[in-house]
């Protein structure tokens, strides 16, 4: 049934914004309401399940209007112009539960399309234009029947007399428009409850209040508006004393005077009454000083909301003392004008006390020893700014565990001695105030359940005090920036964090907060970092709740991530996992080292970058001298000298290479060019004062050849002499330095130079080494004949 009342709600609530959802239920609802519809339209779906047409001009309903909806659950048509309902109507639509055909311009009491609608649990009939209200045969048709409301100009004896087994839940009357009512007309009437809107006649409505007091268990009454006389019934009757059964009283849009009001608590203190509440209250005129006795009593529990004095001026203390001092257990008196709260005279019987909305202040908060059995008081909504003030009321308070001060100007700066909770506080709320994070020095001990949102909290400080018993923490709606671990509060099981200004949500929390199941983040402006990915790639393992989560967990940094939902967005795993980043970097610095190795190994890079620098060098030199150059008895541009033992090399490599191309180079050779007659240390000098260069060709034939030795040791001497770097050595094959014998100590000198050219093995690197070697001895000479080297 309640299940089904908040279906309804939730579908009205519903209707009001679409005309045609499905609910999730698969529900299929249908609005037509405030459409100007004179008729109702054909060609409806035969799906709609729940139907409303409320507010319209439809005059006339038809006989097979409905027929195609047999799904129909529910029907609202209240607000129209209809004054007949055919009989038929309703013929197709057995699983109707709802209908609701209030204020409309019925007439005929004789419903006898009620013969159908055997499901029905909501009937409303009120507000037509009913005559009398003789319920027919047909509501006994209506087994399930827990509501009914109805509306009559006449009302007499005997007519809400239902024949049995008929017993309804709750029966509304709506009797504002009522011209004949006759006293005890709601004898007969068997509901549990009753609730009446009564008319604007006070004599009537008089009669009419009396009557249904005496006639129910469960009473709700609207518009009890009595402005004059000394009470709401009839005074001889005593309606409230009469009936022991009444239990319970609502009362709506109350208009009476102090007098009046006083006089119905009276009775009411005597009464069998445990519950009244009166919604929406105005007491006109004086308010008096009048004396109230509380008698035992068996009501428990008094609500008065919405409470306003038509005078401005009146006794605080009086009122306030009247209200603390009931002996009763719940007192609620809010959206009341009330400036403080003093301590009951002598020890309470409250357990719960609510005054919400008022206007009570510091000066309000005494520290009370009189409330020995309160265990919540709520003060929400009131004009509080000390927190110091109003932790110190609840000092004395030994049994109270909940305490409400949400909605003030609470404030804090001072230190903790400034502090007086009473520690055994179970659940405190001071959310909608203006605490920072002093707030957190000032905290009852074993408090279980805290609410600070709606602050302006920036930080919640570490190390402060440790509230070991706190479960559940409400602080969202503040400016916090970072989170703490847990370590002040370790048995933590729900946290709420959505709107702040957290950046992020460092794993940290899963290792500290072992007992945390709920984790309410949503709405903060998340930066999408490293610390960010490693928490939801975390928050996938843990059985812990996200609230929210994904829709409202969205990046707000960097901006190329802006509006990406924290689900979707990824960074690469490399960039977030550190261990990995420097494995891999050592990886690609290993792999660079390692091909670089062999590079040099099977390619001699080296080879290259040396052949590259001397052919560079030589570029340079050339270039520097050219102009200052003038060698006018040069007839060669280099001599060789080599071992006999070499002489393969020199006649199948180095002399077809140097004197071959576009540009042929002259070579001095000691057998080719020899001139018959002169002696052989003759001949090798006039080659080299001849040659530009002497090319020396080494290998360790070279250095067994004692010819070789003078050769060289002529040309080193030009060098020196001439000041000039005419030597060129070619290293046919590695010669390890040991190997020279010491008196060619010139020979080694220039081998430790390194300035000599390798001949490389590989036939890929030959090219370089003779444009390097051409670049070293290219030279014009004087266009002489070449024959000789006289
Ligand atoms: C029918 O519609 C009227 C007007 O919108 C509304 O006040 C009433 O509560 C609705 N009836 C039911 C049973 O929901
Ligand atoms: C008194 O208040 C408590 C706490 O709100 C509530 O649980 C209880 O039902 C109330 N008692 C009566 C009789 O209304
Ligand atoms: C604290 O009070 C606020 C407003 O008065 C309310 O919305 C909130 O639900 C309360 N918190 C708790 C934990 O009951």
């Amino acid at each position: 049934m309640a299940s089904n009342i908040i279906k309804i709600i939730i579908c009205i609530l519903l209707l009001k914004f679409c005309n045609s959802i499905v609910m999730p239920d698969g529900k299929h609802i249908k609005s037509y309401a405030s459409m100007g519809l004179t008729s109702v339209p054909r060609n409806m779906s035969t799906e709609i399940q729940m139907l409303d047409m409320s507010h319209n001009q439809i005059s006339e309903i038809h006989r097979l209007d409905f027929q195609p909806l047999m799904r129909m659950t529910f029907l609202n048509l209240s607000f129209n112009l209809i004054k007949v309902i055919p009989a038929e109507v309703f013929q197709f639509n057995t699983d109707l539960t709802y209908l609701d055909l209030s204020n409309n311009l019925l007439h005929n009491t004789e419903c006898s399309f009620l013969r159908y609608t055997v499901a029905l649990t909501y009937l409303d009939i009120s507000y037509n234009k009913y005559e009398i209200m003789i319920l027919g045969e047909e509501f006994l048709s209506l087994p399930r029947l827990n509501f009914l409301g109805l509306s009559t100009a006449n009302l007499s004896k005997h007519n809400l007399e239902f024949k049995s087994p008929l017993e309804i839940d709750t029966v509304f009357l709506g009797l504002d428009n009522i011209i004949v009512y006759e006293y005890r007309s709601l004898k007969g009437l068997k509901s549990k409850k009753l609730h009446i809107s009564l008319p604007k006649n006070e004599s009537m409505a008089r009669t009419i209040v009396t009557d249904a007091i005496l006639s129910s268990l469960s009473l709700e009454l609207s518009n009890v508006l009595f402005t004059s006389g000394n009470n709401i019934y009839h005074e001889k009757e005593t309606p409230f004393l009469k009936n022991q059964k009444l239990s319970s009283l609502i009362l709506n849009n109350l208009m009476l005077t102090w007098t009046s009001f006083l006089g119905m608590l009276k009775d009411i203190w005597s009464s069998s009454l445990i519950s009244l509440f009166i919604n929406n209250i105005t007491i006109i005129g004086k308010v008096e000083q009048l004396n109230f006795t509380y008698n035992d009593t068996s009501l428990k529990a008094l609500t008065l909301k919405k409470v306003r004095f038509t005078i401005v001026y009146m006794d605080h203390v009086y009122l306030t003392t009247l209200f603390i001092n009931m002996n009763i257990q719940n007192l609620s008196v809010t959206e009341a004008p009330m400036v403080f709260m003093n301590c009951p005279t002598y020890n309470s019987t409250l357990h719960f006390l609510d005054l919400s909305n008022n206007v009570l202040s510091d000066q309000a908060s005494q520290v009370c020893p009189n409330f020995p059995v309160l265990e919540s008081i709520i003060l929400r909504g009131n004009k509080f700014k000390q927190i110091s003030k109003v932790s110190k009321m609840t000092k004395m308070m030994k049994a109270l565990k909940h305490f409400d001060v949400s909605g003030s100007q609470l404030h804090y700066d001072g230190g903790p001695e400034e502090c007086g909770w009473l520690e055994s506080l179970v659940k405190l709320n001071m959310s909608f105030n203006n605490l920072q994070h002093t707030v957190f020095k000032c905290l009852p001990e074993k408090v279980e359940i805290l609410d600070l949102q709606y602050n302006k909290i920036t930080y919640i400080p570490r190390n402060l005090v440790h509230l070991t018993c706190l479960k559940q923490l409400y602080i969202g709606f503040n400016h916090l920036s970072s989170l703490p671990g847990c370590s002040d509060f370790k048995n933590i099981e729900l946290l709420v964090v959505e709107n702040n200004l957290l950046h992020s949500i460092s794993s940290e929390i899963f290792k500290d907060c072992n007992n945390l199941t709920i984790l309410n983040a949503r709405n903060n402006p998340y930066q999408c970092t490293c610390d960010l990915y490693n928490f939801i790639s975390h928050s996938n393992r843990l059985d812990m709740k996200l609230v929210g989560w994904p829709d409202m967990y969205k990046c707000k940094y960097p901006d190329v991530f802006n509006g990406t939902g924290l689900k979707d967005f990824s960074l690469p795993e490399l960039s977030c996992n550190i261990p990995l980043l420097v494995i891999t970097v050592l990886i690609i610095a290993f792999a660079f080292t390692f091909s670089m190795l062999a590079l040099c190994r099977y390619l001699d890079l080296p080879w290259y970058f040396r052949m590259v620098w001397q052919w560079t060098q030589t570029k340079r030199r050339v270039l520097k001298k050219k102009s200052s150059q003038l060698l006018p008895d040069m007839k060669f541009h280099a001599f060789v000298s080599y071992s006999q033992l070499d002489s393969d090399w020199v006649k199948e490599y180095l002399i077809p290479n140097l004197e071959k191309g576009d540009k042929p180079l002259r070579i001095c050779q000691h057998q080719r060019d020899f001139i018959a007659g002169k002696s052989i240390i003759e001949n090798i000098i006039n080659c080299i004062e001849k040659s530009y260069k002497s090319i020396f060709v080494l290998s360790s034939n070279f250095i067994k050849s004692e010819w070789c030795h003078y050769e060289l040791y002529f040309a080193h001497h030009k060098l020196f002499s001439e000041n000039a770097d005419n030597l060129i050595l070619i290293l046919l094959e590695p010669i390890p330095q040991y190997t020279i014998p010491a008196k060619y100590y010139r020979l080694k000198g220039l081998m430790a130079k390194r300035t000599y050219l390798e001949w490389p093995k590989n036939k890929i690197k030959h090219g370089l080494f003779w444009a390097n070697l051409r670049a070293v001895i290219d030279i014009s000479l004087p266009e002489t004949e070449m024959v000789t080297c006289v």
